[in-house]
């Protein structure tokens, strides 16, 4: 019976380290710290638009979860984050070199 117990909790904790520190996840939940700051109010929890703000600028051009999105390279995208294109305001501007490159993975991972 012991020796049963003590094999089950093994694998509970087996899983734990097997899903706890991909650090890839790490990556992107703090991309979407700062893009439910920054960004959401435009493009929306999904990247598909704020509902309220496509009727301001245009379904199309607020979806970002879209392959035509993810098809851009990293340099173009993070361009758009921190500089601003037609009516995007550069919404990155002040963010580290870190927190924006976890804002493009989560933008990433939103098209998938
Ligand atoms: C005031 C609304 C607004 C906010 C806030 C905003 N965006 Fe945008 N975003 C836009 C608009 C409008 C466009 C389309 C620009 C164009 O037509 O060139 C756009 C375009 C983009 C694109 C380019 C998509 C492509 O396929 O080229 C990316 C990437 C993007 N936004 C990411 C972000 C991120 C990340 C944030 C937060 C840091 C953010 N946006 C905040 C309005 C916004």
């Amino acid at each position: 019976m012991v020796d049963k117990s003590i094999w089950g909790m093994l694998f509970v904790l087996g899983l734990g380290f097997a899903c706890a520190p991909a650090s890839w996840a790490a990556e992107a939940k703090a991309g979407k710290a700062t893009y439910d700051k920054l960004c959401v109010s435009c493009h929306g929890t999904d990247g598909k638009g704020n509902p309220a703000m496509t009727k301001v600028f245009g379904e199309k051009t607020l979806n970002i979860a879209t392959k035509a999105t993810s098809d851009k390279k990293d340099e173009e995208l993070l361009k758009v984050i921190t500089e601003g294109r037609g009516k995007m305001p550069a919404a990155g501007k002040d963010l580290s070199k870190q927190d924006q490159k976890q804002v493009l993975e989560h933008i990433r991972a939103l098209a998938k």
